[in-house]
């Protein structure tokens, strides 16, 4: 099989590549390395299996190319600074998301590529007022970049039905891992960076108490192949996450405590969340994908404490 994968520079991209290529596949990434880093592919740029294509997926040539000779794709580029400031452009989901999703399901079509998987997220659900979330609760995205999620996977669903292509969306927690991004910074590396900078005290977000559930890497990974291995429906739409969930307050002092500090004193934001649009509590119905066999091997509060170890250790 020859993949491609999308975002394969970035943080769960690249690894999910190397399990590709393990797993006997023919890979290459196409990423802008507008948030990832090259760094990440350093060991399978020495496999013979691999390749690396820096390019861009707004630029329909391009992602054209990339796509002949294909037998599926993985497609995980997407615009990672999911947090909303004013002032921020309100295109960029739209952009990155949603029509760079179009134009990899084109180039498929174009080409004859008749399988994608898709990592879409739990925020497709927004604020929904059933915990856990199963997979047919309807979707109300309350962030942009939860709408364009929502419009990637009608978009999935709609060259499925029109053009045969089999597709595989995975509603993902939030991922972790000891790898950092250029853009987009996870709850982890801003403490980290906020904690380096002043070991004193501790900006949050909010008011400390929004609850959500994180997941490592390899976790996720082995979840998307799990899916893509077990269920073969021409739509496969699954929750991907752990089955409990941590206040903010809770990683903040678990990061505080990796980083032997003492008395830190947290100071907040305020409101229920963090930014305009972020969902403060969620926690998904993985019953689902665990009927497949996948389970993950850590919990929220361990993803936490590996990744923070991960990311210390690499300074
Ligand atoms: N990390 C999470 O918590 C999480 C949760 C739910 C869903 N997801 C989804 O999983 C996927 C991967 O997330 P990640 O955490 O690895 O993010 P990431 O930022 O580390 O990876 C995204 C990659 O896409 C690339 N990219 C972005 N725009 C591009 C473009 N126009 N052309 C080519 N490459 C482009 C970036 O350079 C980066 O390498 C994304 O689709 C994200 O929305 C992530």
């Amino acid at each position: 099989m020859r993949a491609l994968v999308t975002g394969g520079a970035g943080c769960i991209g690249s690894d999910l590549a190397g399990r590709l290529v393990k797993d006997g596949y023919e890979v290459a990434v196409f990423d802008n390395l507008s948030s990832g880093k090259q760094e990440h592919l350093k060991e399978l740029l020495k496999n013979g299996k691999f390749r690396f294509i820096r390019a861009d997926l707004l630029n329909r040539k391009q992602i054209g190319d990339a796509c002949k000779n294909i037998d599926i794709v993985f497609h995980l580029a997407a615009n990672s600074d999911i947090k909303y400031k004013e002032g921020d452009p309100t295109d960029e989901d739209l952009r990155l998301n949603t029509i760079a999703t179009y134009n990899v399901l084109e180039a498929m079509r174009v080409n004859g590529v008749k399988k994608i998987v898709f990592t879409s997220s739990s925020s497709v659900y927004g604020e929904a007022g059933k915990i856990p979330t199963p997979e047919d609760y309807p979707l109300r995205p309350i962030s942009l970049y939860a709408a364009s999620k929502a419009a990637c996977e009608a978009m999935i669903g709609a060259y499925s039905s029109m053009f045969g292509v089999q597709g595989w969306i995975l509603r993902l927690a939030n991922i972790i891992s000891g790898k950092s991004r250029k853009k987009g910074k996870t709850v982890l590396t801003d403490f980290i960076e906020k904690l380096k900078q002043n070991q004193g005290e501790l900006e949050i977000l909010g008011n400390g108490r929004q609850s959500k559930s994180y997941l490592l890497a390899d976790d996720c990974i082995e979840g998307i192949i799990t899916a893509l291995n077990k269920s073969k429906v021409e739509l496969n739409i699954y929750n991907v996450g752990p089955e409990d969930f941590l206040t903010v307050n809770e990683i903040a002092s678990i990061v505080t405590e990796e980083m032997g500090l003492k008395n830190v004193k947290f100071r907040y934001t305020g409101g229920d969340r963090g930014w305009p649009g972020d969902v403060p509590r969620f926690l998904l119905d993985t019953r689902k994908i665990r009927k497949l066999g996948w389970k993950p091997r850590h919990n929220s509060k361990e993803a936490i404490r590996i990744s923070i170890k991960n990311l210390l250790n690499k300074g």
